[in-house]
């Protein structure tokens, strides 16, 4: 017995060419290789049936039986093997292109800014302090020496919680850093020196230099015998850090409650002017109240201290030129991915 004298394998086989040549996908190739070279396929099944052929033509029933199985499977392996390359030809398919590119994103110009801020301040021996952003009106206000009257007060230009008021008062949004001098100061004793980054809330009208939301970075230093030369010796180092040698900074009279005396700061950059003005008001600072010092049951007649409060979004707006502070919260990658220091946006 061999294949050519074998009708039942030369039909089957004959039945399997056709039927694999109409083939057209995968899924039915492989229903094909199941029904023919499955386990329980038909080459399987004419295998099995050797049993029953008479001893003397075994030997040449096998062969014929192996060779159709090899028919089967050579004509499989060329239908398979020309199915792939079939696929990797169909048009808009190129394996050999290299892989599209997964944009990844990129620290934020404001946040690239506060790791900056930080940075220099941790040189100088600042700690990080923290605070939350759902303060009380006593850490806000009142422990900050601000009068019941005191216009930020007002409902129109704080975010305060329709929560019921707890033992320190009503719940608001903070509109400064400066409550966490009031927490840091409530929780440790002198000698502190911290700065505390973080963001603040205030009900303005939005336009290119006030949004509902900002960043600030608050400092504090009390300690016994501390006085202006070091708040203004720490300020003038970190300016010039940050904005580039040949910075100058001046200090002008101002009022804030919580400082006495008080001042604005202002910076001189070497080749920049803010809106046509060499001097840019850049932050407040001041000699901590002895108030602010007595409240929080430190004793001002022997400790002492500075303060101070920068405006995160200002500083990175005169460090990069940006002109109009709604920008950073837009979130327009092409704007986000000119700072893209820290990986492409
Ligand atoms: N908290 C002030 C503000 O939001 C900024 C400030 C001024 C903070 C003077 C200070 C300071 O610590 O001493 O306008």
């Amino acid at each position: 017995m061999s294949p050519s004298s074998s009708p039942s394998f030369e039909g089957i086989l004959t039945q399997a060419l056709a039927e694999l040549s109409a083939v057209k996908d995968a899924s039915s190739l492989q229903v094909w290789r199941t029904r023919y070279l499955g386990r329980q396929g038909e080459a399987q099944k004419l295998l099995d049936g050797l049993k029953s052929v008479p001893a003397a033509e075994r030997p040449a029933a096998g062969k014929a039986a192996n060779d159709f199985r090899k028919a089967l499977e050579e004509a499989w392996a060329a239908k398979a093997g020309g199915e792939s390359a079939e696929a990797a030809a169909t048009p808009g398919v190129d394996p050999t292109l290299p892989g599209r590119p997964y944009p990844s994103g990129g620290v934020h110009v404001v946040t690239q800014t506060l790791d900056r801020i930080t940075d220099i301040f941790h040189r100088l021996g600042f700690a990080l302090a923290d605070g939350p952003e759902i303060e009380t009106e006593h850490h806000n206000f009142d422990a900050l020496n601000t009068q019941p009257d005191h216009p930020a007060r007002d409902e129109a230009d704080t975010f305060y919680l329709d929560l019921p008021p707890g033992p320190h008062g009503r719940w608001l949004l903070r509109t400064q850093t400066s409550p966490v001098q009031i927490r840091v100061l409530e929780n440790r004793k002198p000698p502190i020196k911290i700065i505390a980054p973080g963001r603040c809330y205030r009900r303005d009208e939005v336009d290119a230099t006030h949004g509902i939301f900002f960043h600030q970075v608050e400092g504090l230093c009390v300690g016994e015998g501390i006085g202006l030369p070091h708040l203004k010796g720490v300020l003038e180092f970190f300016f010039r850090e940050l904005m580039g040698e040949g910075t100058k900074v001046r200090l002008r009279p101002h009022y804030f409650p919580f400082t006495e005396p008080s001042f604005e700061v202002d910076c001189s950059i070497p080749g920049k002017t803010f809106r046509g003005k060499e001097w840019l008001e850049i932050a407040g600072c001041g000699l901590v109240h002895p108030k602010v010092l007595r409240g929080v049951g430190v004793d001002p007649e022997k400790f002492s201290g500075y303060a101070f409060g920068l405006g995160v979004e200002r500083i990175a707006m005169v460090r990069h030129g940006i002109p109009d502070l709604r920008l950073f919260y837009e979130n327009d990658v092409r704007f986000l991915k000119q700072f893209a220091a820290h990986g492409a946006v």
